[in-house]
């Protein structure tokens, strides 16, 4: 048993497709006017250090569609902001609510705040990882694809949270991953070391975009500046360009690929108009299923519907 959701590397590839295939039947239930009431008395409290538009919404509605309830606390209106331990916030806020979702800087602050809290503490993103987007991601190709473990999964751009993240779930699903960064931007080394040493099937780092999309069945693109990045962005958009997910790219993917961005989307930077427009993006499908996604999260780590 798993008490928090913090990276993917702490879970099997069985317990991750188990709140997959959770999400899966809770979508379809909700489609069909089922709804569930098994959050009703608990609460989840939101620490958000950073914007949040889709993982904030989507909480919050996953929450109260299971019949909880939600506190949201931004961090700078926080004790935090003026220098409160994060054991004391934790072991606190551990007091008040049944689960805790952070969204922060490290991971160093999602570890601690869970190292001191009696409850599941979530992490909604961080500098290195964004594990329940990537869920949300895999859902979304399996409901379009159908089993990752065949696909060739490719990604474009920043060796970000996103990228570390898919890293790790291509160790732990067990699909090739190819990766194109400039170079100064790769992904968390360890990391990239780490899901090697687990995994049967190729984790590719090159530099050239086209040789990284020819026949991909899954093209994932994402900001090249992401939050806390603010003042590199001039600088990331030159660096960048020539990563930009474009009809002409797009081209030398397989013809049946889909694009996945977890959005915000910066239009004719990462992605044209036309391609997030476009029939292969799911990116909109990706943002819904951060809702189903986060039910089967809550669902399982406070009441333990799936087996952790
Ligand atoms: N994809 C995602 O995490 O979006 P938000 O930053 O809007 O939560
Ligand atoms: N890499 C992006 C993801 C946003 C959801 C960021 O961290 O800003």
């Amino acid at each position: 048993m798993n008490n928090h959701l913090l990276a993917l590397k702490d879970f099997s590839k069985q317990q991750l497709q188990s709140l997959i295939v959770r999400a899966i039947m809770l979508k379809n239930e909700a489609a069909d006017d089922i709804l569930h009431n098994r959050l009703a008395g608990k609460t989840a409290c939101l620490l958000f250090e950073k914007p949040s538009t889709r993982t904030r919404v989507s909480f919050e509605a996953a929450m109260y569609g299971m019949g909880g309830q939600v506190i949201f606390m931004p961090a700078r209106d926080s004790q935090l902001g003026r220098g409160e331990p994060l054991k004391d916030t934790s072991r606190v806020l551990a007091r008040y609510v049944d689960c805790i979702v952070v969204r922060t800087f490290g991971q160093n602050v999602v570890t601690e705040l869970a190292e001191h809290s009696e409850v599941p503490v979530i992490n909604a993103l961080t500098d290195l990882y964004h594990p329940c987007q990537i869920l949300s991601d895999l859902m979304t190709v399996i409901e379009r694809k159908g089993a990752p473990e065949n696909l060739k999964v490719v990604w474009l751009g920043d060796g970000n949270n996103m990228a570390n993240t898919w890293i790790e779930a291509a160790s732990i699903f067990g699909f090739p991953l190819t990766l194109a960064c400039p170079e100064g931007y790769d992904p968390d080394n360890a990391i990239l070391d780490e899901a090697r040493k687990r995994s049967d099937q190729p984790i590719t780092l090159i530099r050239d975009p086209a040789e990284a999309i020819n026949d991909a069945d899954v093209v994932n693109v994402d900001v090249w500046a992401s939050m806390g990045q603010e003042e590199e962005q001039k600088e990331r958009i030159n660096i960048f360009r020539p990563y930009q997910l474009n009809k002409e790219l797009l081209a030398q993917a397989d013809k049946d690929a889909i694009v996945l961005h977890c959005l915000p989307a910066h239009r004719e930077e990462e992605i044209t108009e036309e391609v997030l427009e476009g029939p292969q993006c799911v990116a909109f499908d990706q943002a819904e299923n951060k809702m189903h996604i986060h039910k089967a999260i809550l669902e399982s780590f406070i009441n333990g519907a799936v087996e952790l």
